[in-house]
This record gives C-alpha cells, sequence and structure tokens, in this order.
C-alpha cells in the first residue's frame, strides 16, 4: 500500500543488510577492547540501529536520545531540539552515535559537541545515510553506510510527517504526495 507514494527504490532492504554486515564488522574492528555506548537519535535511528547492532561482536551499551530538527516538513529546520535526554553519565566513555541520516550536519554537529562537553572520551557517527548535498555545517561522520543524492528519501526510519518509518527499504517520495500538503 505505501509503495504507490514511492517514486524509486534507493536502497533496499538487501543492500542495507550488507551496509549492516559491514559497518558491524569495521565497528567491531575499531572498538576492539573497548565497551562503547551506542547513542542512538530518535525517532529516526531505530529500525537502522536495531539492525546493526546484531553485527557488532563488542560489550557495549545501548542509550536512546530524543533529537528533533524537521518538526515536519520537508526541509531540516535550524534548531535541533532535545526531545528526551540520555539517562546515563557519556564521562570517560566511548560514544557511537547511530544515525539514520546527516544531512545539513546541524544535527550531529550539536549533538556531537555536547556529548564532548559532557566529558566523553570519543564521539563517533556511524549513519545508513549521507547526503553530502545537504551540508550547512562541516561534518564527516566516520562510519557511512551510503551515499546518496540530494533527494527527500522516506523508510527504514526516515519519515515525511511522521509516516512511512516502517517501510524496509529506503525510497524517494513521489513531488506530488508533499506537494498536495
Ligand atoms: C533527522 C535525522 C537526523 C537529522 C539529520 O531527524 O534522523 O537526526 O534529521 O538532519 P541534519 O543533518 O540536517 O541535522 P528528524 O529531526 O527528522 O527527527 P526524527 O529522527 O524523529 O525523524
Amino acid at each position: 500500500m505505501l509503495e504507490k507514494d514511492i517514486e524509486r527504490i534507493l536502497v533496499s532492504e538487501k543492500e542495507i543488510t550488507h551496509i549492516c554486515q559491514r559497518l558491524g564488522a569495521k565497528i567491531t574492528h575499531d572498538y576492539h577492547g573497548k565497551t562503547p555506548i551506542i547513542i542512538g537519535l530518535l525517532k529516526g535511528c531505530m529500525p537502522f540501529m536495531a539492525e546493526l547492532i546484531k553485527y557488532i561482536d563488542l560489550y557495549c551499551e545501548i542509550e536512546l536520545m530524543g533529537v528533533s530538527s524537521y518538526h515536519g516538513g520537508i526541509q531540516s529546520s535550524s534548531d535541533v531540539k532535545i526531545t528526551k535526554d540520555l539517562e546515563t553519565s557519556v564521562h570517560d566513555r566511548d560514544i557511537l552515535i547511530a544515525e539514520d541520516i546527516v544531512d545539513t550536519g546541524k544535527t550531529l554537529d550539536v549533538i556531537s559537541k555536547l556529548l564532548i562537553h559532557r566529558g566523553a572520551r570519543s564521539v563517533e557517527v556511524v549513519t545508513l545515510l549521507d547526503k553530502p548535498a545537504g551540508r550547512i555545517v562541516e561534518f564527516t561522520p566516520k562510519y557511512i553506510g551510503t551515499t546518496i543524492p540530494k533527494e527527500f528519501v522516506v523508510g527504514f526510519g526516515l519519515d515525511y510527517n511522521e509516516l512511512y518509518r516502517n517501510l524496509p527499504y529506503v525510497g524517494v517520495l513521489k513531488p506530488e504526495v508533499y506537494k498536495k500538503n
């Protein structure tokens, strides 16, 4: 049913699995001997984080933080709002932030700086999608699933007006869907 609103699939279910396997193996290697905290930024991180952690073979903790910047539209807004803060200290800990997409870079820039300010030992980012053409703030995630063009995408955690997060793939939304609203 949701498929009728999708122009084309950009990252298939199978590709997402391969990406998570590759990133999980790399993270397992890089964090050998450490016990990182993997912090997912809600809500978009949910499916990606759930899939990724299956392939991380480490002692690691999982935390969630609510962060929002789009507020329902198709453009990222300039203010980054924390809607749910962490319930644990990051002091002296290795932090890996798990994200669905880095677009303008503002969210990751703000949250990375905040966690460093709170005393984290290291802060890195793993993102399923990187959209470098959308950058406003200079930000380079350490672990990137795949790079996408400057198009509005939904699925596998990414929403339009809170819908489409449950698609099992990442796709380009038909422009008529957001033009009629
Ligand atoms: C999306 C996404 C990232 C952020 C990236 O979240 O999950 O957190 O935007 O955009 P940026 O690089 O331009 O800052 P959103 O604010 O839509 O909240 P959501 O995860 O609840 O959908």
